[in-house]
């Protein structure tokens, strides 16, 4: 078994409800941040932290997403002809040696499905998760050093799943997979410039923030263990009606350690209307910037 981790899966089936009407003909992962689309930090997010294999879980309406990352050798002939071959190099940025596939999720039965659908191409391998509604701020935290960097090294030390968190406020609590932790203190390592990783006691799926125990929300970035396929292979609907993620994950702690990592720095929504409009205003507002 490697321990090297260089598959992300990217579920990308979601129909984007909380984005209508921007998504209804633009699959939401599509949509930009400042002049890249929303997907296309997470993939660089994924790269700069050593993924070579990126698989999209998706489905027919979604092709347009694995298009991005292709070659468009029309296009970049006809902008060489033109003599702009400084923009076509620009669209050409994915690494020769990553590669991009998408594989289809042909039922909406949940997150944990999604990532199941993605076990032909991973196999045995460890492996990240990284959910596209969220993009982690590239402009203040450095890619390839921290968050999902530092989980596939702490993972690598500890053959412990990392799960990132993140404080959320009160109001927040549920909508997120919220974390329960061993010891109260552990939080005290949370402040800091640093991600510091700890052993969890259990994950509740969306609860009310009367059930919370804690307010450490998972943020949507994941490495786990390959035998989590096993568990999500075995895992029933549960809130919501779907296969949770969160489920396995609780299955995988009950045998094997899982940690949680603090995640530094912030990210940003990008599946909800109120926070993508902000997040686009700060992305662009930077890239003027930096004009
Ligand atoms: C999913 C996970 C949840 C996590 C959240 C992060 O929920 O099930 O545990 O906190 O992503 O965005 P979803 O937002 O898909 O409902």
């Amino acid at each position: 078994m490697t321990t090297q981790v260089t598959h992300a899966v990217i579920p990308v089936a979601g129909f984007g409800t909380r984005m209508l009407p921007l998504s209804k003909s633009v699959p939401k992962e599509l949509l930009p941040l400042g002049n890249r689309p929303a997907i296309h930090y997470v993939v660089e997010e994924a790269i700069a932290a050593g993924i070579k294999h990126i698989v999209l879980v998706g489905h027919a309406q979604k092709s347009a997403i694995e298009n991005y990352f292709d070659v468009n050798a029309e296009l970049d002939n006809q902008l060489r002809a033109k003599g702009k071959d400084k923009l076509a190099d620009s669209l050409n940025w994915l690494p020769v040696d990553v590669s991009v596939s998408m594989i289809r999720q042909g039922r909406p039965l949940g997150l944990g499905h999604a990532v199941l659908q993605a076990r032909p191409i991973v196999g045995d391998n460890p492996f990240a998760v990284l959910l596209p509604d969220v993009v982690l701020n590239p402009f203040t935290t450095n890619l390839a050093q921290d968050n999902l960097a530092f989980m596939i090294k702490a993972f690598r030390e500890s053959q412990h799943s990392q799960i990132l968190v993140s404080a959320v406020a009160d109001e927040d609590i549920h909508k997120y997979g919220i974390a329960e932790l061993k010891q109260a203190e552990q939080l005290e390592r949370m402040s800091g410039d640093e991600n510091a990783s700890f052993a969890v006691a259990g994950f509740v799926e969306k609860p009310s923030l009367a059930q919370a125990p804690s307010n450490l929300a998972v943020v949507g970035r994941y490495v786990f263990d390959a035998c989590i396929f096993d568990y999500l292979a075995k895992t029933q609907p549960s809130v919501g009606g779907e296969i949770q993620l969160t489920d396995a994950i609780d299955a995988l702690i009950s045998t094997q350690g899982v940690d949680v990592t603090t995640m530094l720095g912030d990210s940003f929504d990008a599946g909800d209307m109120t926070s993508y409009m902000q997040a686009f205003i700060y992305f662009a507002q930077q890239q003027l910037a930096a004009r």
